[in-house]
């Protein structure tokens, strides 16, 4: 598949769902790229891949880290790069680490978390030649301020919030947007209301494509399953099927038999 650029990105909207699955590893990058018209090195490698229990200590070396090898892995995919918290706190900051994305990496993108009161660091940065993902709805950076995960646009008024959000974020100058967590009439009014791609996670179909972690998505993550996630793998069961295989045939001395020496 030709990777796409901004341009057949925002092209997608009305005509067709993208597709977009978080990695942070080549090996993964590679596997998934195939079916995956954006790949997103979400922070929320810090808690399946780093085995944190929120995203709130991941840090712009590890984020760049696995940029670089998610983009080994799939040379021919559009990638985005979180921003992980803290790192884009003032337009200074978010440029500066920004850059660090774009110097140090072959990333396309980044993504930061947030709405209208973020709009002005979109706008900062896209003004300086980085081009931003934004999130809305559910923000996992939130997590301790808000007291846990949230789902978003329960009532009237957040409803509107987030279409204003949408709009601001869309008025800055972001390509895309993520929407997490929200109810799904609500996500599909906000889909509605701006031009450029709304992606949703936990935001029902009235988007304009979908989002998961890949851990997720293949079963591999066994401390929390949300219940948007749908587990197209059992791969945690199968990982363990054959880690236990391997290790009875090791203490049998079944392997490695002929097959497997020099
Ligand atoms: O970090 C992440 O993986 C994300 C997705 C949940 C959208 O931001």
């Amino acid at each position: 598949m030709k990777k796409l650029t901004i341009g057949s990105i925002q092209k997608c909207k009305g005509v067709r769902k993208l597709v977009m699955i978080t990695a942070y590893d080549a090996l993964f990058a590679r596997l998934l790229s195939e079916s995956s018209d954006i790949l997103l090195v979400g922070d929320s490698l810090n808690m399946s891949f780093g085995g944190n229990s929120d995203t709130l200590s991941s840090t712009m070396d590890q984020m760049i880290y696995h940029t670089q090898a998610v983009c080994k892995g799939a040379p021919e995919t559009f990638v985005i790069t979180d921003m992980p918290f803290g790192t884009y706190c003032d337009e200074k900051t978010a440029l500066e680490n920004a850059i660090r994305v774009y110097r140090e990496t072959p990333s396309d993108a980044v993504k930061i978390e947030g709405g209208a009161d973020k709009a002005h660091l979109v706008r900062h940065l896209t003004s300086n030649g980085i081009a931003v993902c934004g999130h809305i709805g559910l923000l996992p950076q939130a997590f301790r301020a808000e007291g846990g995960y949230k789902v978003k646009g329960k009532t009237e008024h957040e409803a509107l919030q987030l279409i204003s959000d949408a709009q601001a974020i869309q008025e800055a100058g972001a390509f895309i947007l993520v929407i997490e967590g929200v109810k799904a009439d609500v996500a599909t009014r906000v889909a509605q209301s701006v031009s450029i791609p709304v992606i949703g996670i936990g935001a029902g179909n009235g988007v304009d494509g979908q989002v998961l972690v890949f851990s997720d998505m293949l079963g591999l993550y066994e401390p929390f399953v949300p219940k948007f996630v749908k587990q197209y793998l059992n791969g945690a069961a199968i990982v363990k099927e054959a880690a236990k295989t391997y290790a009875d045939e090791v203490e049998n001395g079944e392997f490695p038999n002929e097959n497997y020496i020099y």
